[in-house]
């Protein structure tokens, strides 16, 4: 029985002070997760990742938004693993559409850090989707399918069963359309059965999540599909109030 993960993605929002803010204001809320079996977490900015480790209920996932896949080197602006390992940070979010964009983020990048991530004993979020042009012109099982293939090229069974992987039409992030609950577990049911295509029965372990416009009036909705794990929120995860509904809406 797979568990439910909600997960908020805080994009480039919040200070350090209103990040740890939320943090001490979500120690009720983790508590009440870890009683109803469900995993919840957040990924604040790399400025923020130390407060919030840190005045967070430990059972808080803490995620990082990114990360290189070289443990050290010359690469102006980046942050290694083992940065993150030394304030306690074991998940980070892998090929957000916003970094695929804007960061030049290819399906072998993304391969690259997730191998590296899975040797460190972290978890990979891994995020896949398709754009509103590609969705138009019925691609969308070709695109995440090569994404799902290409980002996880070359990994073990016992790699596969750590990560995480998350499907946000690109078209439904931020932008208040939803995709419908039918297309949700039509691509996810499809993106579990790529996995058993590479992994086979690790397939039924592997988390995945619907990602873009979800709210605490959608949750239950997406939840209740049977290949839906759980949930990658980003605007909705900012407010501690609107949070708090995310969670209550499915326990
Ligand atoms: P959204 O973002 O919930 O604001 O649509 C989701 C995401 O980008 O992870």
């Amino acid at each position: 029985m797979r568990k439910k993960l909600l997960l908020g993605n805080w994009k480039m929002n919040k200070l350090a002070a209103e990040a740890k803010e939320f943090a001490l204001a979500s120690k009720e809320l983790a508590k009440k997760a870890k009683e109803h079996n469900i995993l919840l977490g957040v990924a604040p900015t790399y400025l923020s990742l130390q407060a919030v480790k840190e005045n967070a209920s430990k059972d808080m996932i803490v995620a990082a938004q990114n990360v290189h896949f070289m443990d050290h080197g010359a690469y102006t602006g980046e942050v290694s693993i083992p940065m993150l390992e030394e304030l306690g940070i074991d998940w980070v979010i892998i090929g957000h559409s916003e970094r695929r964009t804007y960061d030049n983020e290819t399906n072998e990048k993304c391969n690259l850090k997730i191998k590296a991530l899975l040797g460190h004993n972290m978890v990979p979020v891994y995020c896949v989707g398709e754009t509103l042009e590609q969705f138009e012109k019925g691609l969308t099982k070709k695109v995440v399918g090569e994404q799902i293939k290409e980002g996880l090229k070359d990994l073990s069974k016992d790699e596969a069963k750590r990560i995480v992987v998350a499907y946000e039409p690109v078209w439904s992030i931020g932008t208040g359309k939803n995709a419908s609950t039918e297309i949700a577990q039509d691509v996810c049911k499809f993106i579990r059965d790529v996995l058993k295509d590479m992994f086979n029965e690790v397939s039924e372990e592997i988390l995945i999540l619907y990602g873009g416009s979800v709210k605490p009036e959608n949750i239950k909705a997406y939840l209740s599909c049977n290949d839906v794990d759980g949930a990658l929120v980003g605007g909705a995860s900012l407010k501690i109030e609107s949070y708090e509904g995310l969670l209550n809406n499915i326990l």
